[in-house]
């Protein structure tokens, strides 16, 4: 019988990357709003992993198959690791990813290239009957810029550098985001355990 998959986010950036990477597993993947009108988690942790286990956890209260949280963000060196679990919050209550993006900008105003380094972290959960069974963490590193550039992906991707293919993720397609990105690397290695245990 093929599996179910409930993606415990509303960002639909990180949705479509996930969908993505698992498309073609034998696996039905659903979003959130499969389970109705339900109280949202509420994000408090003080790390990626503490996050990424709360959603993944919480969710699966509310249903009967596999469950997948996860948690990410930006640790930016000169910020000594800011904005991190506060990515999506960074600029106050009413943050749109544009008002994080002008904040970090603001910030880093004057810093040399070389001190403008960074890196992006996914931290993933996912659980079944209650249980966390599988646990990532993955990294991308890269260096900010001082202006945007691109229009693909969300999020901070228009600053984000990444030296190896000298483009920001933003200049990057859908599918080579997802070949080196933090959430790419660890839906990769998901991938290969739901392989492992014979779920797709
Ligand atoms: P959360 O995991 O829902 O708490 O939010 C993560 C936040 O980190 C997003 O809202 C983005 O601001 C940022 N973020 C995480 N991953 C990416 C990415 O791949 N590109 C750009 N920004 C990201």
């Amino acid at each position: 019988m093929t599996e179910r998959l409930l993606l415990a986010t509303t960002n639909i950036g990180k949705t479509r990357e996930m969908q993505a990477c698992l498309q073609d597993l034998d696996l039905e993947i659903l979003s959130l709003e499969s389970l109705g009108n339900i109280e949202p988690f509420p994000e408090h942790g003080q790390t990626f992993s503490e996050n990424a286990r709360g959603k993944s956890l919480f969710y699966s209260r509310h249903w009967d198959s596999l469950t997948l949280g996860e948690d990410s963000g930006l640790e930016i060196d000169h910020l000594a690791g800011a904005p991190g679990v506060l990515s999506a919050r960074f600029s106050g209550p009413d943050a749109t990813d544009e008002t994080n993006l002008r904040k970090v900008l603001r910030l880093l105003e004057g810093v040399p290239a070389e001190e403008r380094t960074a890196r992006f972290v996914s931290c993933m959960a996912l659980s079944r009957d209650g249980r966390v069974i599988f646990e990532i963490q993955e990294f991308a590193v890269g260096r900010l810029l001082d202006h945007k550039r691109g229009r693909s992906g969300f999020g901070y991707d228009p600053i984000f550098y990444y030296p190896p293919l000298r483009r920001t993720f933003a200049e990057l397609e859908p599918a080579e985001k997802n070949r080196v990105s933090h959430r790419g690397q660890a839906l990769c290695r998901l991938r290969d355990y739901l392989l492992s245990v014979s779920v797709g």
